[in-house]
This record gives structure tokens, C-alpha cells and sequence, in this order.
């Protein structure tokens, strides 16, 4: 098997819970290409959790880091890139994407989103009073920005992680 020759880099972009990460680890495994995810990358340069990040430096110092390490991943070795949510909200991000890369939306409903977030403690964002209202309303600002993104991918509850690599790689 040989590995696929990607043009461009792969940059999967949508919510928090759409499955960005865990649907592009199995995308370049089933094209034997390299996976990055940038907010790993942000981590591991900071040697923090993202959390951490938000904590100590707050959102605007995140943003800055989130728009840098796209930057280099994008000059870098073409790959499947998986971004934070908030990554594809800055024009700037936007625009280095679609000039090196081509940008896949993962689209889930919010249902399917909170089903899949509301056990979880890793997000900053959803340490509100009410963490479901405040995902509704990161989606209803998000979704005219990621509608921007070169291919949306329906992302239906009951589908496997291996189903949405597939409809990835056939979009
Ligand atoms: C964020 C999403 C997170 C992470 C940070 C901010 C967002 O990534 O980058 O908490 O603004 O939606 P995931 O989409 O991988 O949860």
C-alpha cells in the first residue's frame, strides 16, 4: 500500500465535539499520511494543557498561538491537520488555510455536539453556568464562518469514526 500523495494539507475545521481530532488521526492512518493536531501542538510547545493556556494567559494569547502554529503546520509537510474549534474564526487563519490547504468541515448538529462534550472538562469555553446554552451559541456564530470552509461533511449521530474518514477521504 502506498501512501497517498496529498496536494494539500487537510485541515479539519468545526466544533468542539464534531470528532475533528479523533476523525483525522483515523483519516491519515487510512491514508498513511502524517496527523497533527494543533492544539496538541500548542500544548506541547507550552508545556500546558489547554486549560492551562487559558487560565494563566487567557483566550486572546491562545488565539495568538492558535494562528502561529497554523501558520508554520501549513508550510510545513503536507498532512491532516486538525484544528482547536475556534481556529477557523480569524480571517487571518482562514486565509492562510485555503491558500495552502483545503478546509473540511465537520458539520454536527448541536445535539451531537453536547452528547459528545457534556462529560468532558477540557474546554475553557464551556465553563459556564450553562454549558449547553453556551454551546448553542458558540454554534448559531460559528457555523456562517465554517459555511466559508471548502467542504462541509454532514457529520450524523451513529456514524463511526472510521464512517466520517471515509466520507472525508470521498469529499
Ligand atoms: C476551542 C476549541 C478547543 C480548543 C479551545 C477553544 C473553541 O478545541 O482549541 O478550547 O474555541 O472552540 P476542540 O475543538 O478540539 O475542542
Amino acid at each position: 500500500f502506498m501512501s497517498y500523495n496529498l496536494k494539500k494539507t487537510v485541515v479539519l475545521v468545526g466544533m468542539m465535539g464534531a470528532g475533528k481530532t479523533a476523525v483525522g488521526r483515523a483519516l491519515a492512518a487510512k491514508l498513511d499520511v502524517p496527523f497533527i493536531d494543533s492544539d496538541a501542538e500548542i500544548e506541547k510547545a507550552a508545556n500546558m494543557s489547554i486549560a492551562e493556556i487559558f487560565a494563566r494567559d487567557g483566550e486572546p494569547f491562545f488565539r495568538q498561538k492558535e494562528s502561529q502554529v497554523i501558520a508554520r503546520l501549513l508550510e510545513d509537510e503536507r498532512c491532516i491537520l486538525s484544528t482547536g474549534g475556534g481556529a477557523y474564526l480569524a480571517e487571518g487563519n482562514r486565509a492562510v488555510i485555503s491558500e495552502r490547504g483545503v478546509a473540511v468541515w465537520l458539520d454536527a448538529d448541536v445535539d451531537l455536539l453536547w452528547s459528545r462534550v457534556k462529560h468532558k472538562d477540557t474546554r475553557p469555553l464551556l465553563r459556564t453556568d450553562n454549558p449547553r446554552q453556551t454551546l448553542e451559541e458558540i454554534f448559531a456564530a460559528r457555523v456562517p464562518l465554517y459555511s466559508q470552509a471548502d467542504l462541509p461533511v454532514p457529520a450524523e449521530a451513529g456514524l463511526s469514526i472510521e464512517e466520517m474518514a471515509d466520507r472525508v477521504a470521498h469529499a
